[in-house]
């Protein structure tokens, strides 16, 4: 038998695994060994978090743990006083750790910087100052559009430590994007670069932000870091250079003491609307949850511990878990600036080898890729530092579970499996790896503190191994306060079909048996690509502002690499079929108003799309047609012979695929 065969025997020899367990060594030295914790929370979540929440550094004590009065608006730790920079960094360098490295940066050409607590804290001072001195304050909103660099982390911890909500842009959305975020936001401020590296090219980011950002009067400062060198012009008045602004600024900016509801940042996410939501995440609360959460589900170890998340910090897991969590709890990470396959298909297995790292959190996205790319490249490197593995961000299927397990952890490493949301801040449903079995392909059971439960359109439970729609039942700490500027869509998105305290997720899940939650996916118009959120409607508003389009309807289909992938039905003016050349030329338009990841994989020529008498797409059937199952009902279509018309499309341009 060739290695690749023994390979397949063992994964499906493990597949018939229902449950894997910790060893023993892990349990014995993990901070939870058992669920008591959750009993302890059980009995009364309030004091349970009250007790987490002592945790930090309070610059005066809150006066109510949970308001609940004016519900679905939830206040934590009102009255309450504290600044998360302070609590990510001050308390550390005062505490002797000040030496500890926060960070190991990687650049994609093979740089590295190595940054310590004492020297984040100096620069998130200056930047702080610049920020300051160019007028911005607590509540004005700061625009960040950066790559994986650490004056990503320096920006966002200068914006909170004096109160100005941060709003990022994940650095492969377009310039586009950012315009219309800044625009929603209201920011008064864009910290961004001259430049961005991707697989050894250059693209320029600052000109591109010049090229749109026109108009927005309230942008009163952009600073801008030097990285590539990329030539760029800075407008005198108002855009600075990061370096020698922060060379130039006081050295000392004391941490302003916020709020425990103080705004700390807005992300915009995708819903089901062509609009992105301004999700917004206030102080004490949200850093309660996440510091709990990143400590304990990763069974962290500040001391010896070396923690590695793939995300991107223009994300929710970025925030919460590259930036936050891992700071607050004085934690060393590793973070990389480059693609996983540049300079080859096992930098990450390098770097985890060379930083000795021990957990190592992804995507599952990610892990089919490396599975594609075959065990060569992670076991061409030494892994035994590894001893705790997380997943995140879709739906993991068990062939990659068992993949992950055993050639990545060398079947020796817990896997968590941690579902969570934008909106709820913090992980909500995984197994705590010292105290819980796993089951590859179920997240596992809600953390200590919170309740999830599957229920009908009706709200009611159903029962245990039924399908149903998953909804949280109790507020916790981490959630979302509001949507930015629209308190009504706030309620109609998420409290409005069960009525709170019931948050309505968006999910599709059940329970077994044992308690244990199976997430299926989305059950509104948001596709997961590749863990990465994306709303039909936004693709295809960006497809029909083409000028060729006359009408576009987008689904997500399954797909073995990415999860799910953008597949539009487009109608072109005149009803004529598109050629190559137009789709090359829709894929580049997407791009360029979303950002490549929104690019649609399939396009299919249609003369008409299936819509009901009332006019709405049936998204439903395109979904049938692209996945080729059985049609279902199309009885209450306007034009039943659409759905002919689109499956002759099918068969003709089935080779589109890229
Ligand atoms: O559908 C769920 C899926 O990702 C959605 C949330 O996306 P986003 O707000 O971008 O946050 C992603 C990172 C936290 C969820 O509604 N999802 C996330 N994690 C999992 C998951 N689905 C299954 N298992 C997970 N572990």
């Amino acid at each position: 038998m060739t290695h690749a065969d023994l390979l397949e025997v063992e994964l499906e020899e493990l597949l018939r695994n229902e449950w894997f367990d910790p060893s023993e060594d892990f349990v014995r030295d993990a901070l939870i060994q058992d669920l008591s914790v959750h009993a302890e929370a059980e009995r009364d979540p309030i004091a349970w978090w009250e007790k987490q929440a002592a945790a930090l550094d309070w610059f005066e004590p809150w006066t109510q743990v949970l308001g609940d009065e004016n519900a679905p608006f939830y206040r934590w730790f009102e009255g309450g006083k504290l600044n998360l920079s302070h609590n990510c960094l001050d308390r550390h360098v005062a505490a002797g750790i000040g030496d500890r490295v926060a960070l190991h940066w990687h650049g994609e050409e093979g740089e590295s910087r190595t940054i310590t607590y004492a020297q984040l804290l100096a620069d998130v001072e200056r930047c702080a100052n610049v920020l300051k001195a160019r007028g911005v304050g607590p509540g004005d909103v700061v625009g960040i559009y950066l790559p994986m660099i650490p004056e990503v982390v320096v920006a966002m911890l200068a914006c909170a430590r004096i109160g100005a909500p941060h709003n990022v842009v994940f650095g492969g959305f377009s310039a586009e994007s950012v315009h219309e975020r800044m625009a929603f936001s209201n920011a008064s401020a864009l910290i961004t670069v001259d430049g961005a590296r991707r697989k050894g090219r250059t693209a320029a980011v600052k000109s591109e932000v010049d090229r749109v950002m026109d108009g927005l009067t309230h942008l009163e400062t952009i600073l801008v870091v030097r990285h590539t060198g990329t030539a760029c012009e800075m407008r005198a008045e108002r855009d600075l250079w990061w370096d020698e602004a922060l060379a130039a600024a006081e050295p000392h900016c004391p941490a302003e003491p916020l709020d425990s509801e103080h705004p700390l940042f807005i992300l915009y996410s995708s819903g089901s609307t062509a609009k992105p939501k301004g999700i917004e995440h206030t102080t004490g609360g949200y850093l309660t949850g996440v510091a709990w959460s990143f400590k304990h589900v990763f069974d962290l170890k500040p001391q010896t511990d070396v923690y590695f998340c793939t995300a991107d910090v223009g994300w929710i897991t970025g925030h919460s878990y590259i930036v936050y969590g891992p700071l607050a709890n004085g934690a060393t990470s590793v973070m990389y600036e480059g693609a996983p396959d540049y300079p080859h298909q096992g930098i990450w297995w390098e770097l985890c080898e060379r930083y000795g790292v021990t957990i190592f959190y992804t995507a599952p996205t990610a892990i089919r890729t490396c599975m594609k790319w075959g065990p060569e490249p992670v076991r061409a490197h030494d892994l035994s530092s590894l001893r705790l593995l997380g997943s995140v961000g879709e739906p993991i299927n068990p062939k990659a579970w068992v993949w992950y397990w055993l050639v990545v952890g060398g079947g020796r490493c817990p896997i968590v499996d941690t579902w969570w949301q934008t909106e709820t801040g913090q992980m909500v449903i995984t197994t705590l790896p010292g105290a819980q079995r796993m089951k590859p392909g179920s997240a596992g059971t809600p953390l200590p503190g919170m309740r999830a439960a599957v229920v009908d359109e009706a709200g009611r439970e159903v029962q245990r191994d039924t399908q149903g729609l998953l909804t949280l039942n109790r507020p916790w700490p981490g959630m979302l306060r509001a949507l930015y500027r629209e308190p009504d869509r706030y309620v109609s998105a998420y409290w409005e079909r069960f009525g709170a305290p019931t948050y309505f997720v968006g999910d599709a899940s059940r329970q077994d048996h044992d308690g244990y939650f199976w997430v299926i996916g989305r059950v509104d118009d948001v596709i997961n690509v590749s863990g990465h959120r994306l709303s039909t409607t936004e693709v295809e508003s960006a497809i029909v502002s083409h000028p060729k389009v006359a009408e576009a309807a987008v689904i997500g289909q399954s797909d073995e690499d990415t999860g799910q992938a953008i597949c539009a039905f487009v109608t072109l003016r005149g009803g004529i079929d598109g050629d190559d050349a137009t789709i090359e030329s829709l894929r580049d338009h997407v791009a360029q108003r979303i950002g490549k990841l929104a690019r649609p994989k399939r396009i299919i020529w249609a003369g008409d799309l299936p819509k009901t008498r009332s006019g709405k797409i049936m998204r439903r059937l395109l979904k049938d047609i692209a996945e080729g199952r059985e049609l279902g009902d199309i009885t209450t279509l306007r034009d039943p012979d659409v759905m002919a018309q689109l499956s002759a499309a099918i068969v003709r341009h089935g080779a589109d695929e890229d």
